[in-house]
């Protein structure tokens, strides 16, 4: 279990990219859902101990993550959304020196290591390329890899899956859900599905606050019977706009279907539609934005 209580992190140019964070993140698949500059890569930081937080705790099991950060990285895993710099290195060789890194000293048990972390990530046929040459979806899958070195029981997956095509998606998808239950996996993205696909708990961030938190199902249960969807043309949106409040818009053959919150029946022509979590989620972005933004201090 994972605990974080009343995290904030503040960056030096007056920026509140956490805002009192807490969450109970249980073992298994963990979302973490959120826009562009929502915080979630700085909470992913601070939890993997590469900054600390101006104010909060978090504790891992029985580790108090901040006072011994070093003993939360002997059990971590961590794939960041961008490494930077991709080395002319080998896939085997980058993962052997990483695997040194880790601290799996013998020669014996690091072989047996890496070799079984290439053939896990579908990376065998590769295992010789310079990483510098890999497509996005090898370096993601390379990513996980090198996150796995030394059976970590926290693992930490930023935004893996922005930018590969959906046999990628997939492929790097099925490779976190085969990790298994007992390992903590808190996976960050703002792909609707890849939380709805493969996550039993979830979280919206969202300028810097927890906004929703819960299992998708149930999430998705509380909002039937609020959510409603009709098909426009597209110059009548801004018109429905100021009458209702329009969660999300979609084209569909050049017309425009909206879909709008409403505790009741808001008649106008629209029909009841059992809501996804997408309709959760930009329901609960709608009412994000509504609150003004906290003044950067
Ligand atoms: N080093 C930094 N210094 C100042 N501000 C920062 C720094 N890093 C991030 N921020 C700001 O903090 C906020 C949260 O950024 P963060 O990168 O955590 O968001 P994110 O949810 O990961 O976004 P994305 O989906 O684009 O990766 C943003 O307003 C961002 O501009
Ligand atoms: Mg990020």
């Amino acid at each position: 279990m994972l605990e974080l209580t009343g995290v904030t992190h503040v960056y030096a140019n007056g920026t509140r990219a956490l805002d009192d964070v807490s969450l109970s993140i249980p073992k298994g698949m963990y979302g973490l859902l959120g826009p562009n500059g929502a915080g979630k890569s700085t909470l992913m930081r601070t939890v993997a101990t590469l900054q600390t937080p101006t104010a909060g705790s978090i504790r891992f099991g029985d580790i108090d993550v901040i006072a011994e950060p070093e003993k939360l990285r002997e059990r971590l895993g961590y794939l960041p959304q961008d490494f930077g710099v991709y080395p002319r290195v080998s896939a085997y060789d980058m993962l052997d020196h990483m695997a040194v890194l880790k601290g799996v000293a013998s020669a014996r048990e690091r072989k047996e290591t890496v070799e079984t972390l290439l053939n896990q990530t579908n990376l065998w046929n590769v295992r010789k390329k310079a990483i510098a040459g890999f497509s996005g979806g090898m370096r993601q899958r390379f990513g996980i890899a090198q996150a796995l070195i030394g059976n970590p029981e926290l693992i930490i997956v930023d935004e893996p899956t922005a930018g590969l095509d959906p046999e990628e998606r997939n492929r790097f998808l099925n490779l976190l859900a085969e990790i298994g239950e007992n390992v903590v996996i808190i996976l960050s993205t703002h792909i609707v599905e890849d939380v709805a696909d493969l996550c039993p708990r979830m979280a919206v961030l969202a300028a810097g606050k927890i906004q929703l938190e819960g299992a998708p199902q149930e999430l998705i249960a509380q909002s039937r019977g609020n959510v409603w969807a009709k098909t426009i043309e597209r110059d009548q949106l801004e018109d429905y706009r100021s009458r209702h409040e329009v969660i999300s818009t979609r084209l569909f053959a050049g017309k425009t279907i909206v879909h709008i919150l409403a505790p009741s029946d808001p008649g106008d022509g629209f029909t009841s539609v059992s809501g996804g979590l997408e309709d959760v989620y930009f329901s609960t972005l709608a009412r994000t934005r509504r609150v003004p933004m906290p003044a950067a201090a």
